[in-house]
């Protein structure tokens, strides 16, 4: 085939990013370089062409059609994403990304390691709000509602879609604290706000909400006896799981998850893909993953990211993988490229 980029994905996703949300990354740019060179250019070369004539780094001239994005589901649609661009300083991390994402379903991201799938991911939630330089273009609506504008409560916003990250990072506190943290803060069941005002809180209601989210996390099993020990004594794998009770606690909508399995053994990533996917029926679930089986068994729909930050296919998991209608993402999924 032609020529691809130097780099291999599996190579180098399970140390990337231990947690990006706060930080500036300025190393990222440089092991990022390979895949990299279109962006520059073309940010480089005009900005405002049609984000469709850019094409990914040593890959033949197929130019992104819009039909490839094309993908019809039964029931509502969660988030309606039109025309997102991002731009980190003068980097074109994404170019022009529309796409609906249906609710109550597992949608999997998935390409090359730096096509801007964090990146995406993180605007559903307004996240790359606290990356310094992010600039953030386009229009995100969650059941109809406009996200990036003013007047909206990050706070709120980020409780309805909640986001799990690559490493688990629960709080140097137990595990009955890491679970209950969230609810008190927010003060909007039993024992938070209210409990506070009366100067009293209700326990019995706090430990109730603990065991329903570690249940719903499928950690209980395994903790119930220890809910006071630390939860960094957990292994890898029950963190993770205690990182996406915590999520839950707040009653979100929307889980966003980061390679949420990648830095786990394949015992845990089972347990993780099983949880993803009762989890679903409840919650809508968009996931980052450099692990095509993964996203071949755990999704409803894929969509596909190249180089160059462009969204190049969307559609039903099964079709993505089995026929895929861009011949870039044909070799990005049989390994050719990425
Ligand atoms: N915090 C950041 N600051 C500057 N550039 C960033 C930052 N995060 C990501 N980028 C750049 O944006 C592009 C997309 O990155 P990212 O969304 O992390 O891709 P992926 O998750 O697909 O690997 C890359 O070129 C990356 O270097
Ligand atoms: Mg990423």
């Amino acid at each position: 085939m032609s020529e691809t980029t130097p780099t291999s994905e599996t190579d180098r996703t399970t140390t990337e990013e231990p947690d990006r949300e706060t930080t500036e990354e300025p190393n990222q740019t440089t092991t990022e370089e390979p895949n990299q060179t279109t962006t520059a250019e073309s940010t480089e070369a005009d900005d405002s062409t049609n984000a469709t004539t850019h094409t990914t780094t040593g890959e033949a001239d197929e130019r992104v059609r819009e039909e490839w994005r094309e993908y019809e589901f039964a029931g509502k649609p969660k988030f309606a994403v039109e025309d997102l661009d991002v731009h980190y300083g003068d980097d074109h991390a994404l170019q022009g990304v529309s796409i609906e994402i249906p609710e109550n379903s597992v949608t999997a991201l998935i390409g090359p390691s730096g096509c801007g799938k964090s990146t995406f991911l993180r605007c559903l939630n307004r996240m790359n709000d606290r990356i310094k330089g992010a600039r953030v273009d386009g229009s995100v609506r969650i059941d109809g509602r406009e996200i990036y504008q003013d007047g909206v409560n990050l706070v709120e916003l980020r409780k309805r879609v909640g986001m799990v990250f690559q490493s688990p990072n629960p709080f140097p506190k137990s595990i009955r604290e890491n679970v209950a943290y969230g609810p008190a803060k927010h003060g909007d069941i039993e024992t938070g706000l209210l409990a506070r005002l009366l100067g009293r809180s209700d326990e019995a209601a706090r430990d109730r909400l603990v065991e329903e989210c570690l249940r719903d996390a499928a950690l209980w099993e395994e903790v119930n006896d220890r809910l006071e020990d630390n939860a960094l004594g957990l292994s890898g794998g029950q963190q993770q799981r205690l990182c996406i009770a915590r999520c839950l606690s707040v009653d979100p909508e929307v889980i966003l998850m980061d390679e949420p399995a990648s830095a786990l053994d394949p015992i845990a990533t089972a347990r993780i893909e099983d949880l993803i996917e009762q989890l679903s029926e409840e919650y809508t679930v968009v996931i980052v993953t450099h692990n095509m089986q993964q996203a071949a068994r755990i999704s409803d729909q894929t969509a596909v990211f190249l180089t160059g930050g462009e969204l190049v296919e969307y559609g039903d998991t099964d079709q993505v993988f089995e026929d895929p209608r861009s011949e870039r993402v044909e070799d990005y999924i049989t390994g050719k490229f990425g």
